[in-house]
C-alpha cells in the first residue's frame, strides 16, 4: 500500500469525532484561484506602502507588540488592558470560543445570515451552535435570542453584518447585553466599522461587563494580507484570552506594518480611503438601480448585496471574464443573492459594464 493511502486510513481512524463531517470554510481564495478583479472577499482595493526594519527578524517577537497595542488602544479609545491583538479577527473568534466554551458541553449563539467563521470555529472546537435567525428585515429577533439565556456562553452579533450590510439597532443590542448580563458574553463583530463609525460600541465597554468587540486591519485598513485583528473587552476578559493565545502570534513584520497603519499619517490615509470607498459604493448602487436586480439589506460595509433570479448565469458570465464576486445564495433567506465588494475605479467600471452587457443580452434573448 502506498504511503498516501496508508496516511488516509490513519487520518480516518484518528481524526477528532467533531471534525469528521466538517467542511472547511469556503474562503474567497479557496473558491477561485484565477481572476483579475477580486471583488469577492471584502478586501480594500488599496495597496499601501510600508517600510520594514529587518534588524530584529532574528528574534522572537513580543506576544503583544507594545507599539501596536498602544496604537490601536488610542485609535479605538480604550485602555491598553482592554484589548488583545490576534492573527486577524478570525483568531479572536476562535480564542473566545476556546477560552469561554468547554468542548462537548457549551454552545454559542449565531444570528444567520451572517459571517461563516463563528459556526466553523465552534465546530472545530467541538462546541455547540444555536441559531436565532435575523428577521425578514435583518434585525435581531429578540424573543428568539432571549430564549437561549443559560444555554449559550457566547452570542455573536455582526454589525455591520456580513453579508447583509445592516447594523444592529442600538436599543436591541442594549437589551441583549442586559438580558445576558450575568450569563454570556455578547460579541459584536465590527470588522467593517470604519465604513459606519457612528455604529461603534467600544465606548460602551465601561457600561457592559459582558460586551466584547472584534476588529480587524483586513478591511478599511487595507491589510488583509498581514492578518492582524483585535478583540476589545473589559480587562478580566482580555486576561482570560491571554491564557489561550499562542506565545508569538504577531510576527515582527506584521507588528511594524500595523504600527505604521495606526500612526497619525496612517489614520489620515485610512479616513481618505474610507471616504472614497463609501462614495464609490453609492455610485455602484446608483448604477445597479438601473439594472433588473433587487438591492438587499443595507450598505454599511464595503460591499453591496443584491438578488437576481439569474444569479448563476450572471456569476458564470462574470467568472468567465475574470470578475469574481461572492455567491451568498446558500445562506438563510438569501436565495439568489450575490455580494460585490467595492473595488478600484477600474474594477467597479468593468463589473458594471459586464453586468449591463449581461442583462442587455438576456433582454434581447427573451
Ligand atoms: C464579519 C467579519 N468578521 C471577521 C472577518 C475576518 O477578519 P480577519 O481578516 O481579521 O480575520 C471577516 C472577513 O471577511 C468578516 O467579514
Amino acid at each position: 500500500m502506498g504511503a498516501e493511502l496508508s496516511a488516509q486510513i490513519l487520518v480516518d481512524a484518528l481524526i477528532a469525532d467533531n471534525l469528521k463531517g466538517l467542511k472547511p470554510y469556503e474562503s474567497a481564495r479557496r473558491l477561485f484561484s484565477g481572476g483579475q478583479d477580486w471583488l469577492n472577499a471584502n478586501e480594500s482595493p488599496y495597496a499601501n506602502e510600508y517600510e520594514l526594519d529587518d534588524s530584529r527578524f532574528n528574534r522572537y517577537p513580543d506576544c503583544q507588540p507594545p507599539a501596536v497595542i498602544e496604537g490601536y488602544a488610542r485609535y479605538a479609545g480604550v485602555s491598553k488592558d482592554q484589548l488583545i491583538c490576534t492573527r486577524g479577527a478570525d483568531e479572536g473568534i476562535e480564542l473566545l470560543i476556546r477560552t469561554f466554551c468547554t468542548p462537548g458541553k457549551d454552545s454559542v449563539l449565531i444570528c444567520p445570515p451572517t459571517y461563516g467563521m463563528y459556526a466553523i470555529s465552534a465546530e472545530t472546537c467541538n462546541v455547540g451552535i444555536e441559531r436565532a435567525p435575523l428577521k425578514a428585515d435583518f434585525s435581531l429577533d429578540l424573543d428568539a435570542i432571549f430564549a437561549f439565556k443559560g444555554i449559550v456562553n457566547l452570542v455573536f452579533i455582526c454589525s455591520p453584518n456580513n453579508p447583509t450590510g445592516t447594523v444592529v439597532n442600538k436599543d436591541d443590542l442594549r437589551q441583549v447585553l442586559e438580558h445576558f448580563g450575568d450569563s454570556a458574553l455578547v460579541v459584536v463583530d465590527e470588522a467593517y466599522i470604519e465604513f459606519d463609525l457612528a455604529s461603534q460600541w467600544a465606548s460602551e465597554l465601561g457600561n457592559y461587563a459582558n460586551l466584547v468587540i472584534l476588529r480587524t486591519l483586513s478591511k478599511a485598513f487595507a491589510l488583509a494580507g498581514i492578518r492582524c485583528g483585535f478583540t476589545l473587552a473589559n480587562a478580566p476578559v482580555i486576561a482570560a484570552l491571554m491564557k489561550t493565545i499562542a506565545p508569538y502570534p504577531i510576527p515582527e513584520p506584521v507588528a511594524q506594518i500595523a504600527t505604521q497603519a495606526l500612526s497619525n499619517d496612517g489614520l489620515r490615509r485610512l479616513a481618505t480611503q474610507v471616504q472614497s470607498i463609501n462614495a464609490d459604493k453609492a455610485g455602484i448602487k446608483a448604477a445597479l438601480a438601473l439594472l433588473p436586480v433587487e438591492l438587499v439589506g443595507d450598505d454599511k460595509g464595503n460591499f453591496i448585496l443584491f438578488r437576481t433570479p439569474l444569479k448563476q448565469a450572471l456569476m458564470d458570465n462574470l467568472v468567465s471574464q475574470g470578475i469574481l464576486i461572492r455567491d451568498q445564495s446558500k445562506q438563510l433567506n438569501l436565495e439568489n443573492c450575490l455580494r460585490i465588494t467595492v473595488g478600484s475605479d477600474e474594477q467597479n467600471a468593468r463589473l458594471l459594464a459586464a453586468m449591463a452587457c449581461f442583462f442587455a443580452a438576456q433582454e434581447q434573448a427573451s
